[in-house]
Protein backbone atom coordinates (compact mmCIF):
# COMPACT_ATOMS: atom_id res chain seq x y z
CA UNK A 1 0.00 0.00 0.00
CA UNK A 2 1.11 3.42 -0.81
CA UNK A 3 0.52 6.63 1.24
CA UNK A 4 2.20 9.73 1.03
CA UNK A 5 5.07 8.20 -0.64
CA UNK A 6 5.75 5.04 1.93
CA UNK A 7 5.28 2.15 0.62
CA UNK A 8 4.54 -0.40 3.15
CA UNK A 9 6.41 -3.50 2.82
CA UNK A 10 5.30 -7.27 3.70
CA UNK A 11 1.77 -5.73 4.11
CA UNK A 12 -0.31 -9.36 3.76
CA UNK A 13 1.66 -11.50 5.74
CA UNK A 14 2.15 -8.37 8.79
CA UNK A 15 -1.46 -7.85 8.81
CA UNK A 16 -2.60 -11.19 8.44
CA UNK A 17 0.10 -12.85 11.01
CA UNK A 18 -0.67 -9.59 13.13
CA UNK A 19 -5.43 -9.64 13.34
CA UNK A 20 -6.44 -13.06 14.28
CA UNK A 21 -9.25 -11.09 16.09
CA UNK A 22 -11.05 -8.60 14.16
CA UNK A 23 -13.29 -7.02 16.91
CA UNK A 24 -10.07 -6.64 18.84
CA UNK A 25 -8.03 -3.57 20.32
CA UNK A 26 -4.42 -3.29 18.37
CA UNK A 27 -1.20 -1.45 18.35
CA UNK A 28 0.61 -0.08 15.47
CA UNK A 29 3.64 1.05 17.26
CA UNK A 30 5.29 2.19 14.12
CA UNK A 31 2.39 4.65 12.57
CA UNK A 32 4.89 6.09 10.05
CA UNK A 33 2.07 7.33 7.25
CA UNK A 34 -0.65 4.74 8.26
CA UNK A 35 -0.27 2.45 5.22
CA UNK A 36 -0.25 -0.12 7.71
CA UNK A 37 -2.72 1.16 10.25
CA UNK A 38 -5.22 1.70 7.76
CA UNK A 39 -4.98 -1.79 6.32
CA UNK A 40 -5.34 -3.38 9.58
CA UNK A 41 -8.66 -0.86 9.94
CA UNK A 42 -10.11 -2.89 7.03
CA UNK A 43 -9.53 -5.84 8.19
CA UNK A 44 -11.63 -5.02 11.88
CA UNK A 45 -15.06 -5.25 12.52
CA UNK A 46 -17.14 -1.78 13.79
CA UNK A 47 -15.98 -2.87 17.01
CA UNK A 48 -12.19 -3.24 16.34
CA UNK A 49 -9.95 -0.35 17.14
CA UNK A 50 -6.29 0.56 16.49
CA UNK A 51 -3.72 3.01 18.80
CA UNK A 52 -1.33 4.13 16.46
CA UNK A 53 2.08 5.60 17.79
CA UNK A 54 5.04 7.40 16.70
CA UNK A 55 7.92 9.60 17.96
CA UNK A 56 8.03 11.69 14.65
CA UNK A 57 5.64 14.54 15.05
CA UNK A 58 5.08 14.89 11.50
CA UNK A 59 3.77 11.54 11.59
CA UNK A 60 1.68 12.09 14.76
CA UNK A 61 0.22 14.47 12.60
CA UNK A 62 -0.70 12.32 9.74
CA UNK A 63 -2.39 9.77 12.69
CA UNK A 64 -4.57 12.46 14.16
CA UNK A 65 -5.84 13.74 10.47
CA UNK A 66 -7.20 9.46 10.21
CA UNK A 67 -8.13 9.66 14.05
CA UNK A 68 -10.69 12.52 13.15
CA UNK A 69 -11.98 10.64 10.08
CA UNK A 70 -12.40 7.39 12.04
CA UNK A 71 -13.44 7.22 15.24
CA UNK A 72 -11.95 3.68 15.55
CA UNK A 73 -8.23 4.78 15.36
CA UNK A 74 -6.60 6.80 17.96
CA UNK A 75 -2.87 8.30 17.78
CA UNK A 76 -0.29 8.95 20.35
CA UNK A 77 3.11 10.77 20.57
CA UNK A 78 5.81 8.56 21.87
CA UNK A 79 8.33 6.10 21.47
CA UNK A 80 8.78 2.60 22.44
CA UNK A 81 9.93 3.30 25.88
CA UNK A 82 6.12 4.98 26.30
CA UNK A 83 4.32 2.27 24.89
CA UNK A 84 2.79 0.95 27.77
CA UNK A 85 1.26 4.20 28.96
CA UNK A 86 0.06 5.24 26.33
CA UNK A 87 -1.68 2.03 26.29
CA UNK A 88 -3.15 2.58 30.18
CA UNK A 89 -3.61 6.10 28.82
CA UNK A 90 -6.17 4.68 26.12
CA UNK A 91 -7.79 3.12 29.08
CA UNK A 92 -6.90 -0.56 27.70
CA UNK A 93 -5.48 -3.06 29.86
CA UNK A 94 -4.79 -5.35 27.22
CA UNK A 95 -4.48 -5.67 24.05
CA UNK A 96 -5.22 -8.19 20.68
CA UNK A 97 -1.81 -7.87 19.28
CA UNK A 98 1.06 -5.14 18.53
CA UNK A 99 2.87 -4.61 15.36
CA UNK A 100 6.51 -2.71 14.41
CA UNK A 101 7.84 -1.59 11.88
CA UNK A 102 11.11 -0.77 12.53
CA UNK A 103 13.34 2.18 10.79
CA UNK A 104 12.55 5.34 9.10
CA UNK A 105 9.76 5.82 6.33
CA UNK A 106 10.11 7.05 3.17
CA UNK A 107 9.11 10.83 4.15
CA UNK A 108 12.04 10.80 6.69
CA UNK A 109 14.65 9.99 4.08
CA UNK A 110 13.36 11.50 1.40
CA UNK A 111 13.14 15.40 3.26
CA UNK A 112 16.57 16.67 3.39
CA UNK A 113 16.28 18.78 5.99
CA UNK A 114 15.88 15.42 8.17
CA UNK A 115 19.63 14.50 7.56
CA UNK A 116 19.07 10.97 7.20
CA UNK A 117 20.35 10.72 3.24
CA UNK A 118 23.31 10.86 1.55
CA UNK A 119 21.74 11.52 -1.34
CA UNK A 120 20.49 14.81 -0.63
CA UNK A 121 22.31 17.58 1.27
CA UNK A 122 20.80 18.42 4.82
CA UNK A 123 21.76 19.10 8.56
CA UNK A 124 23.65 16.37 10.26
CA UNK A 125 20.41 15.75 12.28
CA UNK A 126 18.84 11.90 11.80
CA UNK A 127 16.19 11.84 15.17
CA UNK A 128 13.08 10.42 14.08
CA UNK A 129 12.06 12.54 16.79
CA UNK A 130 13.18 16.08 15.32
CA UNK A 131 11.52 17.77 18.59
CA UNK A 132 13.60 16.35 21.60
CA UNK A 133 16.72 14.54 21.86
CA UNK A 134 20.32 14.55 20.64
CA UNK A 135 20.87 15.11 16.80
CA UNK A 136 23.84 13.56 15.35
CA UNK A 137 25.90 17.00 15.00
CA UNK A 138 25.76 16.87 18.79
CA UNK A 139 26.46 13.52 19.68
CA UNK A 140 29.39 13.89 16.67
CA UNK A 141 31.01 16.89 18.89
CA UNK A 142 30.51 14.36 22.19
CA UNK A 143 31.58 10.52 21.06
CA UNK A 144 35.26 9.31 21.30
CA UNK A 145 36.96 7.54 18.35
CA UNK A 146 37.01 4.25 19.59
CA UNK A 147 33.17 4.50 20.58
CA UNK A 148 32.70 5.96 16.84
CA UNK A 149 34.66 2.67 15.16
CA UNK A 150 32.88 0.64 17.66
CA UNK A 151 29.08 1.91 16.54
CA UNK A 152 29.90 2.12 12.68
CA UNK A 153 31.30 -1.73 12.92
CA UNK A 154 28.49 -2.55 14.99
CA UNK A 155 25.99 -1.25 13.97
CA UNK A 156 26.75 -0.87 10.10
CA UNK A 157 28.71 -3.71 9.40
CA UNK A 158 31.31 -1.58 8.10
CA UNK A 159 34.81 -3.07 7.53
CA UNK A 160 36.55 -0.03 7.36
CA UNK A 161 35.19 1.38 10.87
CA UNK A 162 38.03 2.61 12.31
CA UNK A 163 39.67 4.75 8.91
CA UNK A 164 36.20 6.30 8.41
CA UNK A 165 35.38 7.24 12.10
CA UNK A 166 38.84 8.69 12.50
CA UNK A 167 38.15 10.84 9.02
CA UNK A 168 34.72 11.90 10.25
CA UNK A 169 36.70 13.04 13.57
CA UNK A 170 39.33 14.97 11.85
CA UNK A 171 36.79 16.72 9.61
CA UNK A 172 35.14 17.68 12.93
CA UNK A 173 38.16 18.82 14.37
CA UNK A 174 38.69 21.11 10.86
CA UNK A 175 35.36 22.31 10.76
CA UNK A 176 34.49 20.21 7.76
CA UNK A 177 31.68 18.11 9.05
CA UNK A 178 29.02 20.38 8.71
CA UNK A 179 26.09 18.70 6.62
CA UNK A 180 25.00 15.03 5.34
CA UNK A 181 27.04 15.69 1.71
CA UNK A 182 30.31 16.71 4.13
CA UNK A 183 29.66 13.23 5.83
CA UNK A 184 28.81 11.36 2.35
CA UNK A 185 32.07 12.86 1.00
CA UNK A 186 34.27 11.47 4.26
CA UNK A 187 32.92 7.93 4.20
CA UNK A 188 33.60 8.03 0.39
CA UNK A 189 37.09 9.06 0.63
CA UNK A 190 37.94 7.22 3.70
CA UNK A 191 37.06 3.86 1.96
CA UNK A 192 39.67 2.60 -0.11
CA UNK A 193 39.79 3.38 -3.86
CA UNK A 194 38.97 -0.28 -5.08
CA UNK A 195 36.06 -0.17 -2.92
CA UNK A 196 34.37 2.75 -3.56
CA UNK A 197 32.10 1.88 -6.61
CA UNK A 198 30.48 -1.41 -7.71
CA UNK A 199 28.27 -2.20 -4.45
CA UNK A 200 26.38 -0.36 -2.47
CA UNK A 201 27.42 3.80 -2.07
CA UNK A 202 30.46 3.81 0.66
CA UNK A 203 28.40 5.67 3.09
CA UNK A 204 25.43 3.50 3.29
CA UNK A 205 26.56 1.13 6.00
CA UNK A 206 28.02 4.45 8.39
CA UNK A 207 24.68 6.48 7.77
CA UNK A 208 22.74 3.22 8.75
CA UNK A 209 24.82 3.16 12.48
CA UNK A 210 24.91 7.05 12.74
CA UNK A 211 21.38 6.81 12.89
CA UNK A 212 21.03 3.56 15.15
CA UNK A 213 22.96 5.17 17.21
CA UNK A 214 21.05 8.40 17.54
CA UNK A 215 17.74 7.18 17.94
CA UNK A 216 18.68 4.25 20.31
CA UNK A 217 17.10 2.35 18.13
CA UNK A 218 18.18 -1.18 19.62
CA UNK A 219 17.59 -0.01 23.14
CA UNK A 220 14.07 0.87 21.36
CA UNK A 221 14.02 -2.93 20.92
CA UNK A 222 14.56 -4.14 24.19
CA UNK A 223 11.63 -1.44 25.38
CA UNK A 224 9.28 -2.83 22.70
CA UNK A 225 9.45 -6.59 23.39
CA UNK A 226 9.20 -6.22 26.98
CA UNK A 227 6.10 -4.06 26.62
CA UNK A 228 4.71 -6.43 24.07
CA UNK A 229 5.04 -9.16 26.50
CA UNK A 230 3.21 -6.93 29.10
CA UNK A 231 0.31 -5.81 27.24
CA UNK A 232 -0.16 -8.64 24.94
CA UNK A 233 -3.51 -10.71 26.11
CA UNK A 234 -3.20 -15.00 26.09
CA UNK A 235 -3.61 -14.92 22.10
CA UNK A 236 -2.73 -11.67 20.94
CA UNK A 237 0.14 -11.14 18.90
CA UNK A 238 2.98 -9.36 17.97
CA UNK A 239 4.69 -8.86 14.87
CA UNK A 240 7.86 -7.18 13.67
CA UNK A 241 9.46 -6.37 10.71
CA UNK A 242 12.75 -5.17 10.80
CA UNK A 243 15.26 -4.27 8.48
CA UNK A 244 18.91 -4.87 9.82
CA UNK A 245 20.61 -7.94 10.88
CA UNK A 246 21.66 -6.91 14.00
CA UNK A 247 17.91 -5.72 14.85
CA UNK A 248 16.46 -9.10 14.08
CA UNK A 249 18.55 -11.17 15.62
CA UNK A 250 18.28 -9.25 19.05
CA UNK A 251 14.24 -9.39 18.22
CA UNK A 252 14.71 -13.42 17.35
CA UNK A 253 16.79 -13.54 20.83
CA UNK A 254 14.30 -11.54 22.94
CA UNK A 255 11.30 -13.62 21.85
CA UNK A 256 13.26 -16.74 22.08
CA UNK A 257 13.56 -16.04 25.78
CA UNK A 258 10.12 -15.91 26.58
CA UNK A 259 9.55 -19.35 24.08
CA UNK A 260 11.66 -20.91 25.97
CA UNK A 261 10.80 -20.35 29.95
CA UNK A 262 12.84 -23.05 31.17
CA UNK A 263 16.57 -21.36 32.32
CA UNK A 264 17.99 -24.60 33.68
CA UNK A 265 21.36 -25.69 32.42
CA UNK A 266 20.73 -28.23 29.50
CA UNK A 267 22.79 -30.79 31.74
CA UNK A 268 20.11 -30.59 34.13
CA UNK A 269 17.97 -33.68 33.95
CA UNK A 270 14.79 -31.89 35.00
CA UNK A 271 13.34 -28.16 35.58
CA UNK A 272 13.99 -26.81 38.65
CA UNK A 273 13.63 -22.93 37.57
CA UNK A 274 10.17 -23.52 37.02
CA UNK A 275 10.02 -20.57 34.43
CA UNK A 276 7.32 -21.83 32.06
CA UNK A 277 6.95 -20.44 28.23
CA UNK A 278 5.17 -16.82 27.83
CA UNK A 279 5.09 -16.89 24.01
CA UNK A 280 5.01 -19.09 20.54
CA UNK A 281 6.72 -18.87 17.34
CA UNK A 282 4.20 -18.73 14.84
CA UNK A 283 6.77 -17.52 12.44
CA UNK A 284 9.97 -18.42 13.63
CA UNK A 285 11.83 -18.33 10.37
CA UNK A 286 11.71 -14.70 9.12
CA UNK A 287 8.82 -14.09 6.21
CA UNK A 288 10.98 -12.19 3.35
CA UNK A 289 9.32 -10.01 0.44
CA UNK A 290 8.95 -11.79 -3.07
CA UNK A 291 10.76 -11.21 -5.91
CA UNK A 292 7.47 -8.85 -6.71
CA UNK A 293 7.42 -6.75 -4.09
CA UNK A 294 11.02 -6.24 -4.41
CA UNK A 295 10.84 -4.89 -8.00
CA UNK A 296 7.89 -2.41 -7.15
CA UNK A 297 9.94 -1.74 -3.72
CA UNK A 298 13.70 -2.03 -3.27
CA UNK A 299 13.36 -1.27 0.15
CA UNK A 300 11.53 -4.62 1.01
CA UNK A 301 14.85 -6.38 -0.21
CA UNK A 302 16.12 -6.56 3.45
CA UNK A 303 12.92 -6.59 5.40
CA UNK A 304 12.69 -9.32 7.71
CA UNK A 305 8.74 -10.37 9.36
CA UNK A 306 9.04 -12.36 12.71
CA UNK A 307 5.63 -13.12 14.54
CA UNK A 308 4.88 -14.78 18.22
CA UNK A 309 1.94 -15.22 20.25
CA UNK A 310 1.47 -14.78 23.71
CA UNK A 311 0.71 -18.12 25.54
CA UNK A 312 -2.72 -19.15 26.46
CA UNK A 313 -6.00 -19.21 24.94
CA UNK A 314 -6.92 -17.83 21.73
CA UNK A 315 -8.66 -14.71 21.66
C1 LIG B 1 9.05 2.20 8.47
S1 LIG B 1 8.12 3.53 9.10
C2 LIG B 1 6.53 2.82 9.36
C3 LIG B 1 5.65 2.87 8.16
C4 LIG B 1 4.24 2.42 8.42
N1 LIG B 1 4.16 1.04 8.83
C5 LIG B 1 3.37 2.65 7.20
O1 LIG B 1 2.84 1.68 6.66
O2 LIG B 1 3.22 3.81 6.81
C6 LIG B 1 8.69 3.63 10.73
C7 LIG B 1 7.99 4.70 11.56
O3 LIG B 1 8.13 4.32 12.91
C8 LIG B 1 8.61 5.39 13.66
N2 LIG B 1 9.47 4.81 14.69
C9 LIG B 1 10.61 4.12 14.51
N3 LIG B 1 11.13 3.77 15.69
C10 LIG B 1 10.28 4.25 16.64
C11 LIG B 1 10.28 4.21 18.06
N4 LIG B 1 11.27 3.64 18.74
N5 LIG B 1 9.23 4.77 18.71
C12 LIG B 1 8.22 5.34 18.02
N6 LIG B 1 8.18 5.44 16.67
C13 LIG B 1 9.21 4.89 16.00
C14 LIG B 1 9.36 6.28 12.70
O4 LIG B 1 9.33 7.62 13.17
C15 LIG B 1 8.58 6.08 11.41
O5 LIG B 1 7.57 7.04 11.29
Amino acid sequence: MVTSAHISVLAEPYIEGLCADKDGRYVDATFGRGGHAQLLLNKLSAQGEVLGLDRDPEAVAVGQALAAQDSRFHMFYTDFAGLEDAVRAQGWDNVSGIGFDLGVSSPQLDHAERGFSFMKDGPLDMRMDNASGESLAYKLERVSESELVSIIREYGGERFAGRIARAILEALHQGKMNTTKDLENVCFHATPKKMRHGGAHPATRTFQALRIWVNDEMGQIDAAVKSAMQLLKPGGRLAIISFHSGEDRRIRDLIEKEVRGCTCPPQFPICVCGIKPTMRWVQKKPVRASEEEIALNPRSRSAMLRIAEKVGEPC
